[in-house]
Parts: C-alpha cells; sequence; structure tokens
C-alpha cells in the first residue's frame, strides 16, 4: 500500500478539487461520513454515547463539523469545541449547518477551558479534529494545553486523518501530540501513521477511500510503500528438485567474541528453504552448529579472528548459484578488516554484509559501490557508524536510507522496529513483528534469511522485503511476547513461510 507524506496528500486533494471538479466540500464530506462508518463498525449503537468533537482553524476541523454533524442524527449529546476564531470557509459552511440544526458550539478561551476540561471528562468519545496533515509548527498555548487535557482525561479518542500534534512526515511529536485510541485517515496512511512515536500514537488505524480519482493516484509516482505480503513471491519449490535446485548460502562468522551468531543465522538459511548451507567460522561456532542442526557443513578455518589467509580457503565453495553472508559475529579485529574488503574484492556473489561487517566496511564504501547485488543490514547505530552521523539524524530517516542505497549502489535494509528498505528508487516500511524481536539474535536470523532466499532467486530487494516481512510475522506467532528463546522464533518461520505462499 501506497504511503504519502502531507505535501503529496494535499496535491492530490488540490488535483482532485482543479482536474475534476471534485470540490473541497465534497471530500470534506466523504472525509466526514467514512470517519462515521468507521466508528459505527467500531462501537455500533453510537447513539449511546456522549461525544466532544474539537474542531482547529483548517480543514481538519471541518471535517470534524461534518462529522459532529452526522452524529446529530445518532444522539443529541454532541458538543462541538471551536479552538480557533478563524474557520476556513468549508468548516464554516460545516458549522453553520451544524448550528441550523441546534448543534451545541463552545468557543474555547482562557475563560472557559476548565468547562471544557469538564467536558473531556464526561464525554464518553473525543473526536481530535484539531490538526490534520497542515500541522506546520510545534502545537503551544491553549491548543498544546487541550492536547494535554485530552490526553489525561479523555475515555477514548477518535483522530480525524492523524492525531493532532503528530507530524505527518515524519511521525514525530511536534510539541506534544493526541495519544488516540483510534485514527481513521484518509486514502492513503501518511508517513507519520508508520514512524514511531507517530505510529503508536495512532493507536488503531483506519484507511478510508475519499474519492481521490485512481488516475490521479497512477500519475504520481509512488516511492514510498507499506510492506505486505504482495511486493515480494518466495522462492518456487519444483517437485523434481535437488539441493542444487535451491542455491548454496556462506555464511562467513563468528569469532573468539561471538559463537552463537553465525549458528542462528546458518539455522536461518537452512529454514529459508536455501539447498546447502556452508558455515566458515572458529572451530567453537563449528561445535556448536553440529549441536543445533546437522545440516549445516561447518567449516572451521579461524581459531579467533578472520585474517587474509582464509580467503582462498573459502573461494572454491563460492559459485554462480551460492550467496554469501558476512559478519555475523565476526569481530572487529583489524586483520577481519583486511580479510573482509580482500574477499568481497576476488567475489561477485550477491552478499549479505551484517553486523561488525558493517563496522569495519565504513572506510571501504568505495568497494561496496563498485559491487553489484549487495545487501547491507544495519541498526540505527550501525548505519550512524557507518556514515558518520549522529543516531538522531539516522533513525527513521528514510531519505536517507533511499538516498545512501543510491550513492552506494546498495539494497539497505535499516532494521528498527518500523523497518525501512531502500534500493535507491523505493522505500518500503515493514510493520511487522514485536518485541519478541528484541534481543540479540534476531539480527543475525535476518541475514541467514535473506541470504537463505537469495541463494534461491538472486533477487536483493524480494529476498529482503520477504525476510524482513516474515521475520516479523514469526515473532508475533509467538505466545508470550518477549520472553522468547530467539530459536523459537527460528521455529516459527517455515509455518509463516506456508501461509505468505499461500
Ligand atoms: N498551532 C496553531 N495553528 C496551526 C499550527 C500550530 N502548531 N499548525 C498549523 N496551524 C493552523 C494553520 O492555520 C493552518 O492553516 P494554514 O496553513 O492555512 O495557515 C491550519 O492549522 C492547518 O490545519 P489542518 O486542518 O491540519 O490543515 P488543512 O487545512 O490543510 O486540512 C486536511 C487538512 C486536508 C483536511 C486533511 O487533514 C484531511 O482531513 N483530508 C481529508 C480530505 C478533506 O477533508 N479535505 C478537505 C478539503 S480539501 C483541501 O483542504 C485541499
Amino acid at each position: 500500500m501506497r504511503l504519502v507524506t502531507s505535501n503529496e496528500i494535499k496535491m492530490l486533494d488540490q488535483r482532485a478539487i482543479k482536474d475534476f471538479g471534485i470540490n473541497s466540500l465534497i471530500l470534506m464530506e466523504r472525509a466526514g461520513i467514512s470517519t462515521i462508518e468507521v466508528m459505527w463498525n467500531e462501537f455500533k449503537n453510537l447513539e449511546k454515547y456522549s461525544y466532544a468533537v474539537f474542531c482547529g482553524p483548517g480543514n481538519n476541523g471541518g471535517d470534524g463539523l461534518v462529522i459532529a454533524r452526522e452524529l446529530l442524527n445518532y444522539t443529541e449529546a454532541v458538543k462541538v469545541i471551536l479552538m480557533s476564531e478563524k474557520l476556513t470557509s468549508e468548516a464554516t459552511t460545516n458549522l453553520n449547518i451544524f448550528k441550523s440544526l441546534g448543534g451545541e458550539v463552545i468557543k474555547l478561551s482562557d475563560d472557559n477551558i476548565l468547562e471544557v476540561v469538564d467536558i473531556i471528562k464526561s464525554s464518553d468519545i473525543i473526536i481530535d479534529a484539531i490538526f490534520g496533515v497542515g500541522l506546520s509548527k510545534n502545537v503551544v498555548g491553549i491548543y498544546a494545553e487541550i492536547i494535554n487535557f485530552i490526553n489525561l482525561y479523555s475515555n477514548y479518542t477518535v483522530s480525524v486523518d492523524i492525531p493532532s500534534g503528530i507530524s505527518a512526515d515524519t511521525g514525530k511529536i511536534l510539541g506534544t501530540a493526541i495519544r488516540s485510541d483510534l485514527t481513521v485517515t484518509f486514502e492513503f496512511p501518511k508517513i507519520g501513521h508508520i514512524l514511531f512515536p507517530g505510529r503508536e500514537f495512532s493507536g488503531k488505524l483506519k484507511v478510508v477511500k475519499i474519492g481521490i480519482p485512481k488516475v490521479l493516484q497512477d500519475l504520481n509516482p509512488c516511492d514510498k510503500i507499506l510492506l505486505t505480503k504482495d511486493y515480494f513471491n518466495i522462492p518456487k519449490r519444483f517437485k523434481e528438485s535437488n539441493k542444487g535446485t535451491y542455491g548454496k548460502v556462506v555464511i562467513i562468522g563468528g569469532s573468539k567474541d561471538y559463537i552463537g551468531a553465525p549458528v542462528l543465522s546458518s539455522i536461518a538459511a537452512i529454514r529459508s528453504g536455501a539447498g546447502k548451507v556452508l558455515l566458515f567460522s572458529t572451530e567453537k561456532s563449528a561445535t556448536v552448529a553440529l549441536n543445533h542442526e546437522l545440516g549445516i557443513i561447518p567449516i572451521a578455518i579461524s581459531k579467533d579472528y578472520f585474517d587474509k589467509s582464509h580467503i582462498n580457503l573459502i573461494l572454491p565453495y563460492i559459485d554462480e548459484k551460492t550467496s554469501v553472508v558476512i559478519g555475523p559475529g565476526i569481530g572487529r579485529n583489524p586483520s577481519t578488516e583486511e580479510f573482509i574488503v580482500e574477499l568481497l574484492k576476488s567475489i561477485n556473489s550477491p552478499a549479505v554484509i551484517d553486523a561488525d561487517a558493517i563496522y569495519l566496511l565504513r572506510n571501504h564504501k568505495n568497494i561496496l559501490s563498485e559491487k553489484k547485488n549487495i545487501i547491507i543490514t544495519p541498526h540505527p547505530g550501525e548505519l550512524s557508524n557507518f556514515l558518520e552521523l549522529d543516531i538522531d539524524s539516522v533513525k527513521y530517516n528514510y531519505k536517507l536510507v533511499k538516498e545512501t542505497a543510491e550513492k552506494y549502489n546498495l539494497l539497505l535494509v535499516l532494521k528498527d522496529v518500523t523497518t525501512i528498505i531502500s534500493d535507491g528508487e523505493k522505500i518500503f516500511f515493514n510493520v511487522t513483528g514485536n518485541t519478541s524481536l528484541s534481543k540479540g539474535g534476531s539480527g543475525d536470523i535476518l541475514s541467514g534469511l535473506i541470504g537463505g532466499f537469495l541463494a534461491q532467486s538472486s533477487n536483493v530487494l524480494e529476498s529482503s522485503l520477504a525476510a524482513v516481512y516474515i521475520l516479523g510475522i514469526a515473532s508475533e506467532l509467538y505466545e508470550y511476547e518477549g520472553y522468547n528463546l530467539i530459536t523459537e522464533i527460528l521455529n516459527n518461520i517455515p509455518k509463516v513461510i506456508a501461509e505468505v505462499k499461500e
């Protein structure tokens, strides 16, 4: 599903109005009535509840007035709180209809703020139509006070389009923001619904159509996409096949410091359906590998850290049907840096670069740029180190993910609660997963899973999308969120693959 920024949705609204004469009152009507429909589906008997509708100075306030007017058809217990003297002409039209139907309007001021707080406390449902995608600066003053009171005292809050105070473009809080139970957004989710904290503040998100013509949507290519299973294929299984049909994964990792990481990666690669998984590692990791899965072929070549002398031992095992995963548990020894650089120069296989291999390649980005089919899978700390930027400017920075992927000719997977994936053209946002993944080893599983799909298809984008999405769902299947062993997530992977394939 397409994701949009505030400018993109405003432009679509404007063109619907200008090019097709679907005027703003029509759009506002659809937005308001669709919100009522969602509320009906959520609560059923709308007549049972009392409502306070907070309307801001822009057209989001106008949507709120349509909602208030429609609610009068269910109950008299509807109050509109006007937050501003200034209203748009469309909002004024709807305010006049609301008034002519006998609706009660309270104009918020410093003098009646306590009365309004009482209304918040006594209403069953608060409708937040204070700011939509037009929020342009930090929320301060009486707006901020009311938002904080709503957060404190509301029994249930429905936000219109986006919780007021959340930036539609970044998901960040501009000053303060409404914590909604339910957000009804129009036509497409906004980036702010998908990135934290906006993702959390949105509560349950519902997307409804308001009649932006499809032809307009088709005219404007979309580069930001909410990842679903429609965007990738799981490599096929063939009745007549053998292990060679499903490719070979060469996993290079482990060190004196980390023993289990490359083993997790190797098991994930097997779980992906890959035909053969070779693990080049230390003796300890090789022993652990065999204790967990006899299907891994461990080749113990290093005692503590990799160095250049190991390259010739690995190269004979890499051919055109091989994908390579470099980095799980590999450590940061200087000899390993030289090893990775020289190894990468010598191979042409698609490769996943993970963990400390990303750190060790920070001064060798040119090598990555010169190669095809390279995937890097940093978390925000690793990407900040790789690009020498502070974490705040890296976290959830989808534009930076796209620019970096383009600049260095990479497929970049920025792992986080919302994972962002870009090939330099499109940007995918993944929202599957839960805190069961917030522990050591989940990144190793991901790199192995990507490597496994890559061995079967050599499509770097689809392999990464599939792995990120599937790992997220695998964590959701665990019954006691967060209290899992990381291997329990590994064991859920086949079930998820089977379901995604259906
Ligand atoms: N503090 C105080 N006031 C602020 C702040 C702030 N921090 N930030 C913004 N504002 C004010 C400004 O006055 C601003 O208006 P301005 O830019 O004209 O000065 C106003 O809030 C913006 O408020 P919003 O209601 O968020 O923005 P907008 O008027 O653009 O409407 C919209 C948003 C299109 C209604 C969207 O959220 C929505 O619900 N879309 C559904 C479709 C729809 O109803 N369309 C309506 C008509 S079509 C159209 O407007 C193009």
